[in-house]
């Protein structure tokens, strides 16, 4: 514990047990460490780099910057301002609040996410540390290059090394959490993440180099417009949502964690500009090298698992990149994993009064069990579907076209009528303090009106209810 501890304010109405200090993030720095470490992830390294290749490249990257400033930020910056305001968990936060409402349900639904997005979060996590190992022993690059669909093959279809993988993220994962909110989810964020940066520049330098990597630079960066359709603007809205861990109590949870002196609109364009930087970096590690050796650029959700490992191995060291890129993206997926799990761990030992290693323990047993399902999607249970899908791919449909959305729209209502925008310029100013008020203005009107309205779009073309 140290002088950021956060302590409840005794007067607001709780159970008795739980009128404690609760441990937050030791230094600003660390929040933001944090909270990038959050937002760094599979979406960096795999989603962005190839929906900006499919989708007009320099012309999505400027929707996907006007997404973010219509949902991902604003939704963003609510949540901060709930956790902090309220120093409570995603659930506890709302009813703190809005006392006898039924606004908690919007935390109930993003701790919800948070768990059932683990199921399948922690599979994918569990393919890139296979693929490490992959790399590193040279058994993708001893494969001539049109075998390597085969190896991603052999070990989906096969029951058992997956599942192993993804105990193996859970074990870190839960590792990290135990060890607390400043010892575990700060220190390692603070470690890991100049290397994931550094891994990420010397694989940049490495693609750049190649002869004919001008052609996938110009790929990523040439503004085709006609590309952008009403369906890619709200793939792009979406991917704000997800590249920024909203809508799944996450934000709050470490909003909640924040100090009093703390800048939360600074800490958010912070991370949202570095999250881009490492998104566009990611592009200039993969493209420049596909064009180099005449690969396809759209392969889409293969990119990683296939297409790169083709592309690291025609180049010169291609064994020892391809080795650093699975590692920075396996450092990225944890810490996305490890604020996944925060959210359950952070409601169960508060609401529960659990002490946060069996807390750490329940959570990860359930992911285990379920995520189980998921793993098993691409073997065993390939053949079971719930509504026309896998178990992988229906959590995946769950969470990110039905709850996420409704937790997004819940929480821009939420913060922009319910807290209202006076209170939303206040705290995230820091009672004035801040010199930024014009800025909060803009956001919240944002938040008010603009907002809710983008989201119930994404929201009902998700669920193909209405087509644009
Ligand atoms: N932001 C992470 C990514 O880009 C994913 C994530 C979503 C993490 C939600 C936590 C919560 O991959």
């Amino acid at each position: 514990m140290d002088a950021r501890t956060v302590t409840l304010s005794p007067t607001s109405p709780q159970p008795k047990s739980t009128v404690k200090t609760r441990q937050g993030f030791a230094t600003s720095l660390g929040a933001i460490a944090a909270t990038l470490g959050s937002a760094l992830g599979l979406g960096n390294i795999w989603k962005f780099p190839y929906m900006t290749g499919q989708n007009g490249g320099a012309a999505f990257i400027l929707v996907y910057l006007l997404c973010l400033f219509i949902a991902g930020l604003p939704v963003m910056l609510s949540e901060f301002v709930i956790g902090r305001r309220s120093g409570s968990n995603a659930v506890r936060s709302f009813k703190k609040l809005a006392p006898g409402t039924l606004w908690y349900l919007t935390g109930v639904a993003g701790v919800t996410s948070a768990v059932v997005i683990m199921f399948f979060y922690s599979t994918v996590a569990g393919w890139v540390y296979a693929y490490i190992f992959k790399a590193a022993s040279g058994a993708l690059s001893a494969v001539d290059p049109a075998q390597t669909p085969a190896v991603f093959d052999a070990l989906t279809v096969s029951p058992i090394a997956p599942l192993v993988w993804q105990w193996a993220v859970l074990a870190v994962v839960g590792t990290v959490i135990i060890a607390g909110v400043q010892n575990g989810i700060e220190r390692v964020a603070k470690t890991v993440l100049p290397v994931l940066f550094l891994l990420l520049l010397v694989c940049d330098l490495r693609a750049l180099t190649l002869s004919g990597a001008a052609a996938g630079v110009n790929f990523l960066f040439r503004p085709d417009f006609s590309k952008i359709t009403p369906a890619v603007f709200l793939a792009a809205l979406g991917l704000s949502f997800f590249k920024m861990s909203v809508c799944m109590g996450v934000m709050t949870t470490y909003g909640s964690y924040m100090g009093s002196e703390d800048n939360l609109p600074g800490s958010m364009l912070k991370v949202a500009l570095s999250d881009t930087v490492v998104s566009i970096m990611a592009g200039l590690a993969i493209f420049p090298a596909v064009f180099a050796f005449g690969y396809q650029p759209d392969a889409g959700p293969s990119l990683l698992f296939i297409t790169i490992p083709m592309v690291f191995n025609s180049m010169p060291l291609g064994q020892l990149f391809l080795t650093l890129f699975f590692i920075l993206t396996a450092i990225a997926a944890t810490g996305a994993m490890i604020s996944l799990m925060e959210v359950p761990v952070a409601y169960l030992s508060e609401e529960k009064n659990w002490p946060r290693a069996k807390a750490t323990l329940v959570s990860v047993l359930v992911v285990a069990a379920f995520g189980l399902l998921a793993s098993f999607s691409t073997s065993i249970l390939s053949h079971v579907q719930l509504w026309g899908r896998t178990f992988f791919d229906f959590f995946d449909f769950v969470t990110s076209s039905i709850f996420m959305p409704l937790a997004g729209v819940a929480i821009s209502l939420f913060a922009g009528w319910v807290l209202t925008s006076k209170a939303i310029v206040d705290e995230a100013s820091n009672n004035g303090q801040l010199k930024n008020q014009s800025f909060l203005r803009g956001l919240a009107f944002i938040l008010k009106y603009v907002t809710p309205i983008a989201i119930t779009i994404v929201l009902l073309s998700g669920l193909g209810l209405i087509k644009l």
